[in-house]
């Protein structure tokens, strides 16, 4: 049983097709990598799964369908706010630029969401929150707030805070892209041993190392169509397609 399933999304802007028919399945416990040249797609396809965009054609179900084609005009209509409000609750996102609250503390920015949005027992949502902190290797940092953390912690904290909403799947768009190599590692590591808890995780990354060694399967993305999929090692090590091949040699040099 898939967490998220997108079916034969499309999505326009302007006059401008971004997403030409993508199917994607993410089964429980999967790290799915998608690469690919910029402007093919990636973080709109991401938006598109998270509720930040909307389809246009195609649909999206987290379990329960809550996007879906209707009508005579054949677009993707969306489900009630109630059924939208709960699909978020299965997931988190990581951001390239952390997008912390910049005035809180880090174990604020960890409890907000829990507390606010989900509205769960303060003592609970500490614990966690504290867990989650040692976890990523920020114990100490607690009572700081983001500009006192270097990126890389930054990065961490937002891991973090996505974690501490329990969510079945995270998304993550190029996590370590604003990094500088050291601190690349960091997050990257904290990603693999995600991995290893058999956390479902959605990773675009230019990282193709890192794709090769802890995704499951990887995606190549290009023009908006899904031009190969398959074993990381299989995509990145013996690509099938021309593209793709053309693509990671470009990531090689
Ligand atoms: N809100 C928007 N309005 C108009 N055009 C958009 C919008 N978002 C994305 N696009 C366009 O859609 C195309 C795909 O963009 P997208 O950001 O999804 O690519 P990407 O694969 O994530 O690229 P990158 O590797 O550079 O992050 C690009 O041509 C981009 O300019
Ligand atoms: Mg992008």
């Amino acid at each position: 049983m898939s967490v998220v399933s997108i079916q034969d999304a499309r999505k326009a802007f302007g006059g401008t097709e971004v997403l030409r028919g993508i199917t994607l399945e993410v089964p429980r416990g999967e790290v799915v990598a998608i690469i690919g040249p910029s402007g093919g797609g990636k973080s709109t396809l991401l938006r598109c799964m998270t509720l930040l965009e909307r389809l246009d054609g195609g649909s999206l179900s987290y379990g329960e369908v809550i996007a879906a084609e209707q009508g005579a005009d054949g677009r993707t209509h969306y489900a009630k706010p109630d059924v939208l409000k709960q699909a978020r609750g299965c997931f988190g996102l990581v951001f390239q630029n952390y997008n912390l609250f910049p005035h809180y503390t880090v174990l604020k920015n960890i409890m907000d969401a829990p507390l606010r949005v989900q509205k769960r027992p303060r003592a609970e949502v500490e614990a966690q929150a504290r867990e989650l902190i040692a976890k990523m290797g920020l114990a100490g940092c607690e009572d700081k707030v983001p500009c006192q953390l270097s990126g890389g912690q930054q990065q961490r904290v937002s891991i973090a805070r996505a974690l501490a909403l329990n969510p079945e799947v995270l998304f993550f768009d190029e996590p370590t892209s604003a990094l500088d190599p050291e601190l690349t590692g960091e997050v990257l590591r904290v990603i693999k041993a995600l991995a290893a808890e058999q956390m479902t995780m959605v990773v675009v990354t230019h990282e193709m190392g890192f794709a090769r060694e802890v995704a499951d399967r990887v995606v190549f993305m290009d023009g908006g169509v899904i031009v190969e999929e398959g074993p990381a090692a299989q995509v990145i090590d013996t690509p099938r397609e021309q593209r793709t091949r053309e693509f990671l040699a470009r990531m090689d040099g």
